[in-house]
């Protein structure tokens, strides 16, 4: 499957929840995860992210291994989404900030 990756976290941009044909996007304060289990590796997703968070998940950045499993545990807690809406407020601010898995909502 893709995971979400850190870039995400205080971003939250929206765009991957549009074209994903198996709705497997899960929505949570701060963050979306990819139901893996749901998934079918379409890879439609991958360049719809405008700030390059969304990776195979036997692919994704050096030591953001554990996005793996963070996305498989939130996507089971979090809603669906399905609809693109407005990113976080101070989204343009935080992309490509280091250190955003402190500030994870969950
Ligand atoms: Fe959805 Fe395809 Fe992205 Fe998987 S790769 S999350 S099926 S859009
Ligand atoms: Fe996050 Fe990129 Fe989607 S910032 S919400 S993975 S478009």
């Amino acid at each position: 499957p893709f995971v979400v990756t850190e870039n995400c976290i205080k971003c939250k941009y929206t765009d991957c929840v549009e074209v994903c044909p198996v709705d497997c996007f899960h929505e949570g304060p701060n963050f979306l995860v990819i139901d893996p289990d749901e998934c079918i590796d379409c890879t439609l997703c991958e360049p719809e992210c405008p700030i390059n968070a969304i990776y195979p998940a036997d692919d994704v950045p050096a030591g953001q291994e554990l996005f793996v499993q963070l996305n498989a545990e939130l996507s089971k807690a979090w809603p669906v989404i399905t609809t693109r809406k407005d990113p976080l407020p101070d989204a343009k601010e935080w992309e490509g900030k280091p250190g955003k898995l402190d500030l994870l909502e969950r």
